[in-house]
């Protein structure tokens, strides 16, 4: 599904600033394999999801999605086949717009100004009603209202509900309070098995890196230093995954905001 070869980016080149964010990155994400990425701070890991993303072309190697050379598409061009979701749960909807017209622009049915077919509506209510967090009955008010971990749960909802071919979360639960985390989630967690999507999930929370997915990545200094999957990940635990991290990348996982449990 995701195909990257030997991609690599340096910010500021020539310059006293310049500095190599990523460094010869390949990765092959199978279709529905879900893959949490871990790493010290400055990893490289937003940068890759800013590579995939096309927010700016990479200086060598090639990208495919879904078996088509995305490597010199626009960010515009390949936004329809890739869902994303950031830290900041402010980033990803339109606080004036409403709840309904939210998800209507984002599944490419009306919204903006224009009329909300009564369908589509009851289809909305009903994907709402799955979230389990009351939203349902909330349609017409506008998003700005709600609070940072309803709004995540809302974007989520948003970036998957056209089946992307692949989605990328960027500590998309990072900002929340560890008991509405959690639920955002196991919200994760549901939608990307019932739709049966690709996913990547940065996450600084090693349990969760564990916990979700079939297939933990280790980035340091721009590199993919680990990938572990199948029976070899069931049998890991925190521990066996920092020590893994430490031979990997000849050092201790650097990153300040890193949870243990
Ligand atoms: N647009 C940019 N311009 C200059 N430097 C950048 C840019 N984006 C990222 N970097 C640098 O690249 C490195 C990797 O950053 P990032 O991918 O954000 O790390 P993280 O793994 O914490 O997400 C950092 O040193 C960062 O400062
Ligand atoms: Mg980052």
């Amino acid at each position: 599904m995701l195909n990257i070869k030997h991609i690599s980016k340096t910010f500021n080149s020539g310059t006293v600033n310049e500095k190599q964010a990523i460094t010869d990155i390949s990765l092959h994400l199978k279709e529905g394999d879900f893959a949490t990425i871990i790493g010290s701070n400055g990893a490289g890991k937003s940068t890759l999801f800013n590579a995939i993303s096309g927010d700016f072309f990479t200086d060598s190697g090639s990208i495919y999605l879904d078996g088509e050379d995305v490597t010199f598409k626009p960010q515009h061009k390949r936004a329809k086949f890739i869902g994303r979701l950031y830290q900041d749960p402010m980033r990803g909807s339109a606080p004036g717009m409403t709840i309904e017209e939210n998800l209507a622009l984002a599944a490419g049915r009306g919204g903006w100004f224009s009329h909300i077919k009564k369908s589509d509506r009851e289809d909305f209510r009903e994907q709402l009603r799955l979230l389990d967090i009351g939203l349902e009955n909330r349609m017409t008010q506008p998003v700005g209202l709600l609070s940072g971990g309803q709004r995540q749960a809302l974007t989520l909802l948003m970036a998957t509900v056209n089946k992307p071919k692949l989605l990328l979360l960027d500590e998309h639960t990072a900002a929340l309070d560890p008991a509405t985390a959690d639920k955002v989630l196991s919200l994760t967690e549901r939608i990307v098995r019932e739709n049966k999507l690709t996913c990547l999930m940065i996450t600084h929370n090693m349990h969760s890196a564990l916990e979700l997915g079939n297939r933990v990545l280790m980035m340091d200094a721009g590199r993919i230093v680990l990938d572990i999957e199948g029976q070899e990940r069931e049998d890991l635990t925190v521990e066996d995954l920092l020590a893994k991290f430490r031979m990997g990348a000849g050092k201790q996982l650097d990153n300040d905001r890193i949870l243990l449990s």
